[in-house]
């Protein structure tokens, strides 16, 4: 454990769940937020939610090799370990769960979690067994850094619900809290991977939330059919110069099922691949 002016940072399993321990017998909450790394604001306005919410707020860096599929960017992914550690003791974070990857998959490890349903629909047939590394790791981190409340983007939608479905299956006693998707320039999520974007893609990025906007616009407009509004996204996203689309789907934000006819409230989800650089966006109808 290595402490820089108050902010702890922890990379041992065991020493992290004794702190954990010691914090809650002394009748103090824990809040968790889980990263991997390369923070941008939209991380940080997480930690600052996460502050408000309990006595101390930890947050784990741990690039996840298990929702990392063959050919996907776990070696390119950005690490700034102390660039990261900079940002955090600026906001005040309390604790910062490093861990290396042997500490967290030891030898022989083989247990894995998966929400069944949930994972079948948007970006789970694009990342084959990517929600189950996701609902695994994130179980393990509850389990190590034993929080009353953790912190999820609402850009990674279909990952805030198989949290939070994976919470309630499983009895888990911790508030699963949504914080809302930060953009940068016209209206582009902010990402780690937008760090890949040469200026020209990101330009043709800003197509996404472009796309989405229009589809919202076209459904406000009084069109219903899912098929016919997304092909005004579509639209789009030719003028943008992104060609190659995982999908555009409309669906309902908690069973994550396509719905052939929109109402109100539907989730309007987005993947796109610009050059190397996989992009996820949603929009609330
Ligand atoms: O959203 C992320 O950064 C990751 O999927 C998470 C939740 C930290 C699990 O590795």
């Amino acid at each position: 454990m290595i402490e820089t002016d108050k902010m702890r940072i922890v990379n041992k399993v065991k020493y992290m769940q004794d702190l954990s321990n010691k914090i809650r017998k002394d009748g103090k909450t824990i809040s968790l937020v889980p990263t991997m790394g390369a923070l941008h604001e939209a991380h940080l306005s997480l930690v600052t939610e996460a502050k408000r919410k309990a006595d101390v707020c930890v947050v784990s860096i741990f690039v996840n090799p298990t929702q990392f599929g063959p050919g996907e960017d776990y070696d390119k992914y950005t690490r700034n370990l102390n660039g990261d550690l900079g940002k955090l003791k600026n906001i005040g974070a309390d604790i910062v769960f490093t861990p290396e990857v042997d500490e967290i998959y030891h030898q022989g490890f083989q247990t894995y979690v998966e929400v069944s349903e949930l994972e079948k629909h948007l970006c789970g047939p694009f990342r084959n067994g990517h929600f189950r590394g996701v609902a695994t790791v994130v179980l393990k981190l509850f389990n190590i850094v034993k929080p009353h409340v953790s912190i999820f983007g609402e850009k990674d939608f279909q990952q805030l619900k198989i949290v939070q479905k994976m919470v309630r299956d499983l009895n888990l006693e911790i508030e699963i809290l949504p914080s809302p998707i930060i953009r940068e320039k016209h209206g582009l999520a902010m990402s780690s991977r937008n760090s890949y974007l040469s200026p020209r893609r990101k330009i043709s990025a800003f197509g996404v939330f472009k796309a989405l906007s229009e589809i919202k616009k076209e459904f406000d407009l009084g069109c219903k059919i899912s098929k016919k509004i997304i092909e005004s996204g579509r639209k789009i996203l030719e003028q943008s110069s992104i060609t190659d689309i995982d999908y555009m789907d409309i669906c309902d934000p908690e069973t994550l099922q396509s719905k052939e006819i929109a109402e109100s409230g539907d989730l309007l989800a987005i993947a796109v691949r610009l050059g190397g650089t996989r992009l996820i966006d949603n929009i609330r109808l």
